[in-house]
């Protein structure tokens, strides 16, 4: 007996130990023992309560530590942004990308030189070199933040941890694909779904010594920072790391004329189940890097760059139904319930049918045997219908008028066009529950507030419980409620109010893109962002007198035209769209608005081009005043700065205007000279 009250006592006090141990690890972020001890009490008490299961009665570490310590990395901001890549799906869209790059670049280029290479279905990493040495080693992660996963990189065979040679610089940041090879995954299939799968497991996997087990492999395929910079073309860069024992995919090359990019694109396409890697298709970069520097990013693509991909697997199958999906904007998309069908290795049973003018023009009905495409991660699309094989009785599909919610639809008619949207969208907004479900999904993703572990599945669950009906109760969670869910622990749930409590700090432009205004997307929220400067100033909008003033004022922003005043008006004009959003503004602290360079040439200068120059596209101009911490304006007042004037047809009036409003006029040569000093 006496042994017993000993054993309980000593089961409570390694249990008080390990609920110790967890506190310092999952909510200080600070451990105190390393993995392997924290594990080696874990087990001790796991035995313990093996031999005398009457322990378990009292307390059981499987009730307060159910769970593995996730993999848990450290967060590493990244040197440079991890962007993705803009796709094309066929020649045209090539030719598109390339005549994009001419007119930013104000180039008559017919044959830009670009560089291809195979598109690895991977796991993208960066490795950082200092003075040689690779001292660092991260994910993808956000884009901006990866994680610290330098020692399972290193279990990597062939990939370089010392790098001997004269000319290596300083500083050295090589952007790489880790993968699977396809041989190497059939050992692995019972455990992940694809090769891509398997070595992102592998790769964040706690144990390096665990990934050491698994052959991963990988490519070099670009950089992030160099310094000093030593290239001056990718097929130049991608040649001397190889002399680095960097390794470099073989199939990439030169491709100069439209002809040479599709014989490239249906050789590769050709070959690609011959290799023992997954690709998705080719990426086409600009060679040139002093081009490449020009072109710069968009909010998540470089400019330079393109991703050619493969056609889309198909396959063919029936429509069981149609039913109807309401998106955040209210967008009401028909989507087919098809039979059960496997597209390129995954299974699918529905398939977008885009909109009601879609469904009318391929005369699409419940019945009907269609063919359906998967092309990446985007849903599957149907592609045509097998009319031969169509039931007599078959009825035309009726697109339904009204929302799920039962409000009325309505097709806007374009600004711009001034025609018929081909979308019908419901009226309600925020009322309507199903649009405000997916306004909340959007608020919580990546790109907006970024919330980990609040992913759609758990607005989903979260919103059938009443926990969240609307963005401000994101941070009034009732975690009693949570705690008692299937599924959410004392881990999970102190990760949850960590990531909700840093995402209650957002920065002014994505605060204006995540309450998802239609026509308000990454870089229009950026630019409103840069007028109104602080969420006080925003907040104006709110009052109808105000927001008359603001809206006349807009027309002044380039970038920002008639189509997303009258979407920002109507956003506002909307009661229970401005009580959510004030109620979401009072739960947060949203960080004034930071122009990129502060300390640039154009600080805190509001710029407005005329004319036509001969270095650079207008778009580029912009590009290069907003770098340099200037506003661009679409129109001429009394608080413009500058007026810069391009050789080509200026418009004689603005230059008058300018002139009477005494706004400093800068000529083309003027604008080069202050771009070189
Ligand atoms: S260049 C985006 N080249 O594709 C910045 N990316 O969708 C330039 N990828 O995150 C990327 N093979 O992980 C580039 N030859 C290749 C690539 C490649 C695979 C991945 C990469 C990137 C993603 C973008």
């Amino acid at each position: 007996m006496q042994d017993k009250k000993k054993i309980i006592l000593e089961h409570k006090k390694n249990l008080k130990e390990i609920k110790r141990h967890n506190k310092s690890y999952y909510i200080d972020d600070n451990p105190k023992i390393s993995d392997a001890e924290y594990d080696k009490i874990k087990t001790n008490i796991l035995k313990l309560e093996e031999k005398y299961p009457y322990l378990k009665t009292i307390e059981s570490i499987q009730n307060i530590v159910g769970y593995k310590p996730l993999n848990k990395f450290q967060k590493i901001k990244h040197l440079s942004p991890m962007l993705s890549l803009a796709n094309a799906f066929n020649l045209d869209d090539m030719k598109d990308f390339k005549k994009k790059i001419n007119n930013f670049l104000n180039l008559k280029e017919k044959n830009l030189d670009l560089f291809c290479e195979p598109k690895i279905d991977g796991i993208s990493a960066t490795l950082i070199y200092e003075k040689g040495n690779l001292t660092r080693g991260l994910s993808r992660g956000d884009g901006k933040t990866g994680e610290d996963i330098l020692e399972n990189l290193k279990t990597i065979k062939n990939l370089p941890k010392k790098l001997i040679s004269k000319n290596v610089p300083d500083l050295l940041e090589i952007r790489c694909e880790v993968y699977i090879g396809k041989k190497d995954f059939l050992k692995l299939k019972d455990k992940f779904a694809n090769p891509r799968n398997a070595a992102g497991g592998t790769l964040r996997q706690k144990d390096p010594s665990e990934t050491s087990k698994i052959p991963l492999k990988y490519f070099a395929y670009g950089f992030g920072l160099i310094s000093p910079m030593i290239f001056k073309t990718q097929s130049e860069f991608l040649r001397e790391i190889e002399k680095w024992n960097f390794i470099i995919n073989p199939l990439s090359e030169k491709t100069t004329s439209e002809s040479e990019i599709e014989k490239k694109h249906t050789l590769i396409e050709q070959l690609r189940s011959e290799l023992d890697y997954d690709i998705d298709g080719l990426v086409f970069k600009v060679n040139d890097l002093s081009l490449q520097k020009r072109l710069g990013n968009t909010s998540n693509s470089p400019r330079w760059a393109i991703a050619y991909k493969f056609s889309a697997e198909k396959a063919t199958t029936r429509i069981k139904d149609i039913s109807i999906q309401v998106g955040r904007t209210g967008a009401i998309t028909p989507v087919a319930k098809v039979e059960p069908v496997t597209v390129g290795g995954v299974v699918v049973s529905n398939a977008t049918l885009h909109n009601e003018d879609e469904i009318s023009r391929k005369d699409i009905r419940i019945g009907d045997t269609i063919k359906i495409q998967r092309a990446g991660d985007v849903i599957p699309q149907v592609v045509s219908v097998d009319i031969s094989k169509r039931d007599k009785n078959s009825k035309k599909y009726i697109f339904p008028k009204k929302c799920l919610c039962g409000a009325e639809t309505k097709k806007e008619i374009s600004k711009s066009t001034r025609k018929h949207d081909a979308v019908r969208r419901c009226i309600k907004g925020y009322e309507c529950i199903f649009t405000a479900k997916e306004k909340l999904k959007h608020i919580v993703s990546k790109e907006a507030f970024n919330i980990d572990g609040l992913g759609k599945k758990v607005i989903e669950q979260f919103w059938d419980l009443d926990l969240i009906k609307e963005p401000s109760n994101i941070f009034n969670l009732n975690y009693n409620k949570i705690k008692n869910l299937e599924g959410w622990g004392e881990l999970s749930i102190n990760n949850l109010k960590k990531a909700i409590k840093k995402s209650q700090v957002i920065s002014l432009d994505k605060f204006i893109y995540s309450i998802g205004i239609r026509h308000i997307g990454q870089e229009n929220a950026k630019i409103l962002a840069g007028f109104f400067s602080s969420i006080k100033e925003f907040s104006k909008l709110f009052d109808s007198k105000n927001r008359k003033k603001i809206l006349i004022n807009l027309v002044d922003l380039d970038g920002i035209g008639e189509t997303q005043i009258h979407s920002i008006e109507n956003f506002f004009l909307n009661k229970t769209n401005t009580r959510i959003i004030e109620d979401l503004i009072n739960r947060l602290n949203i960080k004034n608005y930071v122009a990129q360079n502060s300390n640039g040439k154009f600080s805190n200068k509001k710029l407005m081009f005329t004319g036509g120059f001969k270095n650079m596209s207008r778009s580029e101009a912009k590009e290069v005043a907003e770098n340099n911490g200037g506003k661009v304006l679409g129109s001429i007042s009394k608080k413009l700065d500058y007026l810069v004037v391009g050789e080509s047809k200026p418009t004689k009036s603005k230059i008058e205007q300018a002139k009477q409003l005494n706004v400093k006029i800068i000529l083309e040569k003027d604008w080069n000279k202050i771009l070189n000093s």
